[in-house]
């Protein structure tokens, strides 16, 4: 009996087959309803009792040794199939998908990359402000009616804290912190308590510019703007409607001549032709003064521009909550925009 235990001991821990098949045969062999096992199980019933102990240690042991055996195999095996698949040099490759940046992030890297072109650079600042840089020192003193034009969410009152409603702010912070010449663009989210349709949105992202030497006048303003839809929207025929803002003096609204092509022409610009796509103006005397730059040595001109309108111009979107839902089969659109 212990002679065939010894055997069977011998048989297992040198089998080294590898192929799932020989695995299988070796697991009926010994683990199978008729395998070696179960046989050796039924005799220890017959063995007599002062010999079970010790048969019965040996055969757990058997069991145990089998049981490894087939686990160790079966890893192996694994290991090799894996290493067969890697190796099929045949096969066709796995399809990696590759990502997309957001429409958002493409528009304003464009925007970025125009201005940079001229030498602007970029300047960023907090989306969460206070009074003086989001209104006050952008000539909108407490209680001035314009800032009802920008719906704010405060944060805190007294002192008033809150998420800045234009990145005007920042172009406030850089004029403390620089002397001119400044030549700077914002790039930012900002925050309006706005409701939300597929026209606006409590968020968006504005791209500001800012410009300040000693001899910058409105015409070079113009220049600006034009190159500037020359080189996003490829179109040359600008005009300036005379507007308000309270940080600009004089200030304007730049429309382009989008045409009446096609029937989603009429509809974008309303059968006019004409689209809005900006606000600018020359920096008012009193927002240099309260940025402790002299109105009288220097002058300047500012812009603003709302990211979410451009891209839904240049992509033809119809619904700016599209941006913020993040909805994959909307982003994987823009696959060939990186
Ligand atoms: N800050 C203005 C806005 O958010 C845009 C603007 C910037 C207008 C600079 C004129 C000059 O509406």
């Amino acid at each position: 009996m212990s002679n065939d235990l010894e055997k069977y001991r011998e048989e297992v821990s040198s089998f080294e087959e590898t192929s799932a098949e020989k695995i299988e045969n070796f697991r009926i062999k010994y683990l199978g309803k008729k395998g070696i096992l179960n046989e050796l199980f039924t005799k220890f019933k017959s063995v007599p009792n002062k010999e079970k102990r010790e048969f019965g240690q040996s055969l757990n042991i058997l069991k145990d040794m089998v049981l490894k055996k087939i686990k160790f195999l079966k890893s192996q095996n694994f290991k090799i199939e894996q290493t067969k698949v890697s190796m099929d040099l045949s096969r066709s490759g796995y399809p990696i998908h590759s990502g997309s940046r957001h429409p958002i992030s493409i528009v304003t890297s464009k925007i970025i990359d125009i201005f940079s072109q001229i030498g602007f650079n970029i300047s960023e600042g907090p989306e969460i402000e206070d009074d003086w840089h989001n209104f006050t020192a952008l000539n909108l003193e407490e209680n001035h009616p314009a800032r009802d034009m920008q719906d704010t969410f405060f944060i805190q009152s007294n002192p008033d804290i809150l998420l800045r409603t234009h990145t005007s702010s920042v172009q406030v912070r850089y004029m403390e912190k620089n002397i001119p010449p400044i030549r700077t663009i914002s790039p930012g989210r900002v925050y309006r308590n706005e409701a939300i349709s597929s026209r606006s949105h409590c968020i968006f992202h504005q791209v500001e510019g800012l410009y300040i030497d000693d001899e910058v006048s409105f015409s070079s303003l113009k220049q600006i703007i034009l190159y500037f839809t020359k080189a996003l929207f490829g179109k040359s025929k600008i005009r300036f409607r005379p507007s308000y803002f309270p940080f600009t003096e004089p200030s304007a609204e730049v429309d382009i001549f989008w045409g009446l092509e096609s029937e989603a022409d009429y509809r974008i610009t309303k059968g006019t032709g004409w689209l809005e796509i900006m606000g600018c103006g020359m920096v008012d005397p009193n927002v240099l003064s309260n940025c402790n730059i002299d109105p009288e040595k220097f002058s300047g001109y500012a812009f603003g521009i709302g990211i979410e309108r451009i891209a839904m111009l240049l992509y033809q979107i119809d619904d700016i909550r599209l941006f913020f839902e993040n909805d994959i089969r909307f982003l994987e659109q823009f696959k060939s925009d990186l």
